[in-house]
């Protein structure tokens, strides 16, 4: 049979159904109803894969049958023919926010949400051609679509996100949607987003394998064997069983991505005693800090200090300690790191979950081990950030025209030498692996490709800075 007259007769069989369960369903108007069967009659030709999920879709088939969505619902009545589809609307949140609230208000409290900010607040982002970057989603803006355009930060004196009443969605057509990154359209299903591979598109490879962690833990390869799937009470945990349990959608980690956290009075002050020269510098941080202290951690003023170097590095805390712009932007604004009240509780709510299946003691002594993991790596990290300050502090290295701060690990590969190079590895590939393989029980993440090239690159840092300086003393000597 011609693929023409197929498609004319699948066509027809769903035209049938479709009216029967949108006439006798939806409780509105006839004109409504005659309306949504123009959008599918017409559609069976021009998109009928779309037309197919979506008269499949729990939506198009709610349990009470008044409720079913139609087409209109998401995109409107002001595109009717084959000309005018420039005038269908585009869903965003907002549209699934008229009926599901409770997702809603829940999503827009957790980090996801913030996904579009945080990306836009890397300089390294500003630096790179809008292909690669924004427009087409075909880099970062891509997997970052899942959070919402338009944040501007926190206003003054408020304690809450400010928006730009959708002035930068409006610029593009496409990919404001939010909700679909899990529950895909046109099907929208929500025993596909509790399977963990519905994360793995984005959750993946170089900076956060969670994916690949997890399907290397014993976590995983249950869930694999068992054919799991989206099982709510499997043996094995999914991601969704420990990050949006009992389907909350408010995504957060205690750690967050990049295994930080807020220094608080505490943690600076004792820092005197080991840093007398830094007193002022230091209680002045302090007074900006938060209170309290974090559960489990183990704070010694080594790791403060390690920590504060990196900050340096990434250009949150200036020369003098002090925190700058990005701290604002990054952490404050874009939740890059969590002060001592959100971490514990996360980590409480956490240990909780695994408390499910193990002992609290067995779930303990997992957790400290996989901090210590990030302080053995931040000791590493500091010592090779340490050397590269060194070459610029001493003449070897000069700040390269148009940077804030040097070295700047946030220019990621733009960085100018092999030893900012080597630095930029150690932050977003080698320390985030180890850290993040711990805390996911895989133990190649964390070793092979953890730790064991994070310590390639702190020696080979070690060892390119004392001879870029061997270089220099000799030519200063000609
Ligand atoms: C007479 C045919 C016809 C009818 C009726 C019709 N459409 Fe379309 N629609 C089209 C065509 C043609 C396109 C463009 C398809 C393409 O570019 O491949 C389109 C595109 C769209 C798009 C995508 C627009 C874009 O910019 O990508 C949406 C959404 C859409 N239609 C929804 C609807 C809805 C909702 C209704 C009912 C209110 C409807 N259509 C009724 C023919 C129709
Ligand atoms: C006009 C109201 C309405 C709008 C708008 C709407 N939904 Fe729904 N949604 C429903 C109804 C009704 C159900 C089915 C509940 C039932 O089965 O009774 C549902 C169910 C769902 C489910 C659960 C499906 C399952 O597998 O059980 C998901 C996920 C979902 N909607 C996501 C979305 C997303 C994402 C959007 C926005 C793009 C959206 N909805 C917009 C009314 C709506
Ligand atoms: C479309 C891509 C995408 C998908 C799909 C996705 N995420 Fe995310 N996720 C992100 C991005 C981007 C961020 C970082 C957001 C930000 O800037 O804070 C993030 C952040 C997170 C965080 C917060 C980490 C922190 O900083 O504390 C968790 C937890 C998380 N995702 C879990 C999940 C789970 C579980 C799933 C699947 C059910 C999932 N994500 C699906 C892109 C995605
Ligand atoms: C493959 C999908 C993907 C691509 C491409 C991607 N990201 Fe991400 N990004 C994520 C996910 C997932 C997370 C959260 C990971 C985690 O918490 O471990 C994330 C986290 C981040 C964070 C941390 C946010 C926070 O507050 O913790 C920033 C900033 C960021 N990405 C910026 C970028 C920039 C800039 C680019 C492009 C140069 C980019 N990302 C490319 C998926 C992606
Ligand atoms: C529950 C809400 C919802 C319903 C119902 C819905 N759509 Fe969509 N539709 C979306 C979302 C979300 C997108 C993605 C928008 C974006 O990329 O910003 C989309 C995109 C589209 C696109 C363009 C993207 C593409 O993949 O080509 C077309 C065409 C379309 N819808 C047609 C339809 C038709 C026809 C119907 C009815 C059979 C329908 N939609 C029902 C939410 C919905
Ligand atoms: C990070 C992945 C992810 C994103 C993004 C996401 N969801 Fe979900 N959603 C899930 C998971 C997982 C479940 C199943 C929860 C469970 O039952 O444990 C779910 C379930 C649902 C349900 C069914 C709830 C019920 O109890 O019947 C609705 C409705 C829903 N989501 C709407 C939304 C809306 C609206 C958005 C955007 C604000 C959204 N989702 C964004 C992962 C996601
Ligand atoms: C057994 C529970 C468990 C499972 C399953 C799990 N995670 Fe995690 N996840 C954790 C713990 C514990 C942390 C660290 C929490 C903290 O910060 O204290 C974490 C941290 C994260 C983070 C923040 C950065 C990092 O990696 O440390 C992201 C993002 C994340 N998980 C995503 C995922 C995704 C996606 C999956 C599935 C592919 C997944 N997780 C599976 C428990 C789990
Ligand atoms: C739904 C049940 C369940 C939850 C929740 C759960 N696990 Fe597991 N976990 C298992 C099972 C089953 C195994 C494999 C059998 C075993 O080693 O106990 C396992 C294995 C492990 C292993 C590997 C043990 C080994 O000997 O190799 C570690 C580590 C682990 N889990 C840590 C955690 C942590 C940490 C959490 C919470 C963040 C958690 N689990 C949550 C069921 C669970």
């Amino acid at each position: 049979m011609p693929k023409k007259t197929l498609q004319f007769l699948f066509g027809l069989l769903f035209a049938i159904s479709a009216s029967t369960i949108h006439a006798a369903s939806k409780d509105t108007s006839d004109e409504d109803n005659k309306l949504n069967g123009d959008c599918i009659g017409c559609h069976y030709n021009v998109t009928p894969g779309i037309v197919k999920q979506h008269l499949e879709s729990p939506m198009a088939n709610a349990k009470k049958h008044e409720d079913s969505v139609s087409c209109t619902d998401c995109h409107g009545e002001s595109h009717v023919t084959n000309d005018d589809y420039a005038k269908a609307a585009m869903p965003t949140m907002e549209t699934c926010a008229e009926c599901h609230k409770k997702e809603t208000k829940q999503y827009k409290k957790g980090k996801h949400n913030l996904a579009w900010f945080g990306m836009k607040s890397q300089i390294a982002w500003h630096g790179q051609p809008g292909a690669i970057v924004d427009k087409g989603y075909k880099g970062c803006s891509g997997c970052h679509k899942l959070g919402k355009k338009g944040i501007l930060g926190i206003a003054d004196g408020k304690n809450e996100l400010t928006h730009d009443n959708g002035k930068e969605a409006a610029d593009y057509r496409y990919g404001n949607a939010q909700c679909d990154a899990c529950h895909t359209r046109h099907t929208f299903s929500q025993d596909e987003a509790r399977d963990p591979r519905a994360c793995s598109n984005c959750h993946m490879g170089f900076d956060h394998p969670q994916w690949e962690m997890f399907m290397s833990s014993k976590h995983g390869i249950i869930w694999s064997i068992e054919d799991q799937k989206g099982e709510r009470d499997g043996r094995a945990p999914t991601c969704q069983k420990c990050h949006m349990n009992e389907g909350d959608h408010e995504v957060t980690t205690a750690w967050g991505f990049l295994g930080l956290r807020i220094p608080t009075q505490k943690n600076v002050l004792a820092l005197i005693d080991a840093a007398p020269s830094l007193e002022q510098p230091l209680r002045d941080l302090a007074k900006l800090l938060p209170t309290g202290s974090y559960i489990d951690v183990d704070d010694d003023p080594q790791w403060v200090l390690d920590r504060a170097l990196i900050l340096q590095a990434a250009g949150i805390l200036d020369s003098g300690l002090q925190p700058t712009e990005r701290f604002v932007e990054i952490v404050v604004q874009g939740r890059a790191a969590r002060a001592p009240e959100e971490f514990n509780a996360l980590r409480t709510k956490m240990k909780n979950i695994c408390n499910e299946c193990h002992s609290k003691g067995f779930v303990q002594e997992h957790f400290v081990a996989s901090d210590n993991v990030i302080k053995a790596a931040d000791h590493e990290f500091a010592k090779a950030i340490a050397a590269v300050q060194a070459l610029y502090k001493d003449g070897i290295l000069e700040k390269p025209e148009g940077w804030d701060f040097a070295p700047d690990l946030l220019h990621y590969y733009d960085a100018k030498t092999n030893v900012e190079q080597e630095l930029y590895l150690i932050m977003l590939e080698y320390r985030q692996r180890a850290f993040q393989g711990a805390f996911h029980a895989s133990n190649d993440y964390m070793h092979w490709y953890g730790w064991a090239p994070l310590k390639t690159a702190v020696n080979n840092i070690l060892q390119e800075a004392k001879q870029m300086r061997a270089e220099h003393e000799a030519k200063q000597k000609h």
